[in-house]
């Protein structure tokens, strides 16, 4: 009878087992879980993938391709960058792994060789070409910052493999960290960190959104980074942070009524506790969530510059109040906040 109850055991444990996995304590390494179901999101708690491994998706950004979201990302080691990761999901809590959607290449000539960077990868579709295309900052291998590249990678289907195409500097200015936006019309926007991060410009693509034009634009030198751009009632806001490297910062929010600007400075979009350092987390995103029109989920990454590959998620609703972007802290939410 004893020995019955024992071979059950696991089973019971199992079954009594919290919905999300339980965190890890201070200096421990994240316990592997077995797969659980979301109903929620968790700002900050470690998240696992349907198989039971971290989601390993920093920096990242998400495109909707019929009902399925597809997140980009770094994949990150403890401190090296290790290519971009892609999951998919339907319901945005549960993640499934669909590999590296671009991997580092093992020669060391190459501009994607093994220990390179490449940070805020981002991917758009392109109805022209049929063709899924992926932007990210890349930095070369042994450089430091001082390459500040755009790199672009092409891919017949959203998980990849992606194929990697060029990088260069978007009409000779540098690029640092950057976000995209695909407009109502077709048009792509890239956004980034220039001059030394001091500027963040705009450059239209080329229709087949491999190359940026000439039609490329200071928005403002205030020292910004890690932009993410919406668009709600034929307003454009965009998001930024501070350049503290990997140290917390405040956000901004500017609005403007076109990309090209004028942008006016609206002022720190957090409110709440810890609002002033963004929750202990940077921009990256900004989803517009499908279904349900007006709702937009801003999404952070809280660094862990000792272990970046432990960063954490901060996925928060956005919020109109008078009509102006707000975001606030939750501890756990789920996208029927949106029904509110
Ligand atoms: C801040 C950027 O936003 C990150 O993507 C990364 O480049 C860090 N700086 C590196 O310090």
């Amino acid at each position: 009878m004893r020995n019955c109850f024992l071979a059950f055991l696991p089973l019971v444990i199992l079954l009594a087992a919290p919905e999300a996995p339980a965190q890890s304590g201070p200096g421990e390494a994240p316990q592997e879980k077995p797969p659980t179901r979301y109903t929620s999101f968790r700002p900050g708690e470690l998240w696992y993938d349907t198989d039971g491994n971290l989601i390993n998706a920093h920096g990242g950004g998400i495109l909707l391709v019929g009902n399925t979201y597809y997140w980009y990302g770094e994949k990150r080691a403890q401190h090296q960058e290790e290519g971009v990761n892609v999951y998919s999901s339907q319901d945005l809590y549960n993640w499934q792994y669909e590999g590296e959607a671009l991997t580092p290449s093992s020669d060391p000539a190459h501009d994607l060789a093994l220990g390179c960077l490449m940070e805020r990868p981002k991917v758009i579709y392109n109805q022209r070409t049929g063709k899924y295309v992926m932007w990210f900052h890349l930095e070369l291998k042994g450089q430091g910052y001082q390459a500040a590249r755009a790199g672009v990678a092409v891919a017949d289907k959203p998980t990849g493999p992606f194929r990697y195409v060029s990088s260069f500097r978007p009409n000779n200015h540098m690029s640092r960290d950057m976000g995209l936006y695909v407009d109502e019309d077709g048009a792509a926007y890239h956004i980034y960190s220039s001059r030394e991060n001091y500027d963040l410009r705009l450059a239209r693509l080329a229709d087949d959104y491999l190359t940026p034009t000439t039609q490329d634009t200071l928005l403002f030198a205030s020292h910004r980074e890690a932009p993410a751009v919406f668009k709600k009632d034929g307003k454009y806001y965009l998001i930024t942070s501070g350049c503290t490297g990997w140290a917390l910062n405040e956000a901004s929010l500017h609005v403007a009524s076109s990309l090209f600007g004028p942008w006016q400075l609206l002022g720190d979009p957090m409110t709440g506790p810890q609002a002033k350092l963004t929750f202990g987390g940077q921009s990256t995103f900004v989803l517009p969530v499908a279904g349900q029109r007006g709702a937009f989920m801003f999404m952070a990454d809280r660094w862990n510059p000792k272990d970046l590959k432990d960063s954490r998620y901060l996925w928060l609703p956005v919020q109109f109040k008078n009509n102006r972007p707000s975001i606030s802290w939750l501890d756990q939410w789920n996208l029927s906040f949106f029904n509110q």
